[in-house]
């Protein structure tokens, strides 16, 4: 099976209440740890790529093994930059294979944000590719991009039929209390978000696919795995699975998760050098860093997402 995009995944996540996983890739590992888990669970999959992640890996060497992703598993897989800024991100990432691009003008005004989104569009209607454009403004970190506490928005519903019409985008990144990264609520304080207005958004835009970015939970097994094997993060609150899942039934079809990937293999590296500081064979810590990885997203698939079966 080709790479597709995620067209005909996100209709049946919109009829069947679930919705799709949107997963970080940087490395091998998080490539086939991913992967493998929605193999094992028959999921259809998202794998995005960030302009760090280029940055880092390289975009030909993520897409080649993506590519063999495919291969090996023979699931459907949308290929999709995360987070693009600017018209050339989206070209590079267009030019070179990718089946959805992001573009994120959440930064600019209303009527600029419009601009920007509809020139990708364009180019990206014609070449076969889908876009993910973005209303209200998340806070945390993404590359070096830092939206600081209390200069989050949320998504104004009276917005989303005027830029949705306008742009001609396929999907729809909204804000609504989520955020990037592992610090997503004040310690001590209960976890909200705004479903009001995701039921808004939704009934202004019925059988529209709607994405929830900054969505990993935060596990606290990982963050006192980290913190007992020497590590030092504060109190870690995530977004609770119960209310990602909740989203997924409503118009919510993509959830973005990449901090439970790190943090699922950041622990797993810091438990094996602790039990075993003689290692050196980088393979003796990826592969249970990478078993790690299948582990959490198949619990993902299941228990959050619903997506299994679905491929
Ligand atoms: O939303 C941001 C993602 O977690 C990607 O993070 O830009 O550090 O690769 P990154
Ligand atoms: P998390 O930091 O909650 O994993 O969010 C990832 C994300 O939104 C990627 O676009
Ligand atoms: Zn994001």
């Amino acid at each position: 099976m080709p790479l597709v995009t995620s067209t005909e995944m996100f209709k049946k996540a919109y009829e069947g209440g679930y919705a799709i996983g949107a997963f970080n890739v940087n490395n091998m590992e998080i490539v086939q740890g991913i992967t493998e888990a929605a193999k094992l669970e028959n999921a259809p999959l998202i794998l995005q790529v960030s302009a760090g992640a280029r940055k880092y890996a390289k975009h030909v060497y993520l897409m080649k093994l993506i590519e063999a992703a495919v291969a090996d598993t023979d699931l459907p897989i949308c290929v999709h930059l995360d987070h693009g800024a600017d018209f050339e991100t989206c070209k590079s990432c267009i030019d070179g294979g990718f089946t959805s691009v992001m573009i994120d003008g959440s930064h600019y005004d209303f009527a600029k944000n419009i601009e920007v989104t509809r020139e990708v569009v364009k180019y990206a209607h014609d070449h076969g590719v889908v876009v993910e454009g973005e209303l209200g403004k998340l806070e945390g970190v993404e590359d070096e991009v830092k939206v600081a506490a209390g200069e989050g928005s949320y998504t104004d519903p009276d917005q989303v039929q005027e830029f949705v019409e306008k742009t001609g985008v396929d999907s729809l990144a909204i804000a609504i209390g989520t955020s990037h990264g592992a610090y997503k609520f004040k310690p001590g304080t209960k976890p909200q978000l705004r479903f009001d207005i995701l039921e808004e958004v939704e009934r202004r835009l019925p059988g529209f696919p709607i994405v929830l970015h900054g969505a990993s939970s935060v596990p606290q097994e990982f963050v006192a795995k980290v913190n007992k094997f020497g590590g030092k993060m504060p109190d870690a609150i995530g977004v609770p699975e119960e209310m990602l899942r909740q989203a997924a039934t409503m118009a919510v079809c993509k959830i973005n998760i990449d901090s439970d990937l790190r943090l699922a293999m950041t622990s797993s590296v810091r438990e094996h050098f602790t039990e075993h500081p003689d290692h050196f064979d980088p393979r003796q810590y990826l592969t249970p860093a990478r078993d790690a990885i299948r582990a959490m997203v198949r619990h993902k698939i299941v228990n959050v997402l619903g997506c299994n079966g679905k491929a």
